[in-house]
């Protein structure tokens, strides 16, 4: 009989809180959750398709789990999420070392899988399930103070180059209650930080409460005073006046957005099929800044889409530079086989040159980081202490409300702790500074 499972959990946070949800599914069904992959019976890829390196990640952690599975004929092992979402039935011709397979919408019936598998019976459900939200199940959370609450799950977008939508499904939003009754119970279980997460938090909407992302972030805030509230990810084209005057309005929201803009290129952007161009982003780019003094914003970037030329290079180079983004999540494009973009463009741009695309965006990103955050010097900033720094036993690292990483004297601060800490130094990733 399999009892202890292990899961090992791959790419975005949405993945994150999806194995906190299976964590649940499992307990109740008396399996136990172990932390050391060797002492498993079973084991879960909780996997990532965004891009085709996420991917020859599983194929490899799947080789090496062969080698274990030769030592031990009664291991188990189970591939769920995006990557056979993607993939389909064709996994199971991809590794020998697969028992089941599960998609993002069928975690439900996993202890079905599983039971079957010991059995010998190998399985895979991979439906699509619209309205699958996995409202009333109460997650099981790895940390005591930073919480992620799902509230919408799926893409209705069709970004050229994204597989998120085929993976996840259509979007669908979880009711208003059952978000705001679980940010209450964090609050009360003294969780400092809460972080609500859909693939595009802006389209949020309850049809029967008639609640948008702004009055649910709101909500949120009142819920949970005590806890800073953030949210991912917001695209550009959704995002609204309303809810950055929420974001202003509410001390505990943190003044931070994510804003992933991908290209600096209008002509980019709109084979990209993102639903705005440049100049459209920097105007949201001033609304928010005019709305929210001394706001950060962060980004992701993808060098090297289909077609882009020199000059929509440089126009995304002139954009970090205009913007002046804190940080920066940056990807050479890879193609992603079933994607508008894999089976309408070109993918023209030779690795070589994606490769010093990007190496000069992230070149230019560290410049303008280590500005921005030497700016920094001097200045006191209020610090949710996380863990002990990797660095050394005798400091901290936390972040700032604008999600700036924080390494500091720990003297007798515990994670978990809000301190005021003073900055005198910095690199282009984090700030030093004393508790004050
Ligand atoms: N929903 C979010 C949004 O629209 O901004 C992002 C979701 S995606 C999981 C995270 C990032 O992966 C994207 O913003 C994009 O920069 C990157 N990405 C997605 N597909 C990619 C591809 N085929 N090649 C390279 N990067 C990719
Ligand atoms: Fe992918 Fe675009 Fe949806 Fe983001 S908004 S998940 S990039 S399709
Ligand atoms: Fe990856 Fe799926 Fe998230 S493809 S980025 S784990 S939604």
């Amino acid at each position: 009989m399999t009892k202890k499972v292990h899961i090992r959990t791959f790419g975005c946070q949405m993945n994150q809180a999806d194995t906190e949800i299976i964590t649940s599914l499992l307990q109740d069904e008396g399996y136990v959750m172990t932390d050391s992959e060797d002492s498993a019976d079973l084991v879960i890829l909780n996997t990532c398709a965004v891009r085709e390196n996420a991917v020859e990640k599983i194929m490899n952690t799947l080789n090496n789990l062969k080698g274990k599975r030769r030592l031990r004929s009664d291991l188990l092992v189970g591939v769920i999420g995006c990557v056979p979402q993607y993939y389909r039935e064709k996994m199971f011709g991809m590794s020998d070392g697969i028992d089941f397979l599960a998609g993002p919408d069928t975690y439900r019936q996993l202890p079905l899988l599983i039971e079957n598998a010991q059995q010998g019976i190998r399985g895979a459900n991979l439906a699509f399930i619209p309205e699958e939200t996995y409202t009333g199940i109460e997650p099981v959370r790895t940390g005591s103070i930073s919480a992620f609450v799902p509230v919408m799950r799926g893409c209705n977008n069709r970004c050229a180059f994204c597989v998120v939508p085929y993976t996840r499904g259509k979007e669908r939003s979880r009711p208003m209650k059952s978000v705001i009754d679980e940010v209450e119970q964090l609050e009360e279980a003294g969780y400092r930080e809460i972080t609500l997460l859909g693939q595009n938090v802006n389209s949020y909407f309850d049809d029967n409460a008639g609640c948008d992302f702004a009055e649910l972030l709101e909500r949120s805030s009142r819920a949970a005073k005590r806890a800073r509230i953030r949210f991912t990810t917001s695209h550009p084209k959704d995002i609204s006046e309303s809810l950055v005057r929420v974001i202003a309005a509410h001390d505990n929201i943190c003044n931070t957005i994510h804003l992933p803009v991908q290209s600096g290129s209008t002509r980019m952007l709109g084979l990209m099929n993102r639903g705005h161009s440049r100049e459209e982003y920097l105007e949201k780019i001033a609304m928010i800044r005019r709305c929210i003094p001394g706001v950060t914003i962060s980004t992701d970037l993808i060098a090297g889409f289909c077609g882009e030329t020199e000059k929509d290079h440089r126009e995304t180079l002139s954009l970090m530079e205009e913007v002046r983004f804190d940080f920066s999540y940056t990807f050479y494009y890879s193609v992603r086989p079933g994607t508008y973009a894999a089976k309408h463009l070109p993918d023209d741009v030779a690795e070589k040159v994606k490769k010093r695309r990007l190496d000069e965006i992230i070149a230019l990103q560290n410049k303008i980081s280590g500005e921005l955050y030497a700016a920094q010097i001097g200045n006191v900033a209020a610090v949710l202490a996380e863990s002990e720094s990797k660095r050394s036993r005798e400091m901290l690292m936390g972040r700032t409300a604008t999600n700036r990483v924080v390494v500091f004297d720990r003297e007798d601060y515990k994670p978990g702790d809000l301190v005021s800490v003073k900055i005198h130094a910095s690199t282009s990733a984090t700030l030093i500074g004393r508790p004050q």
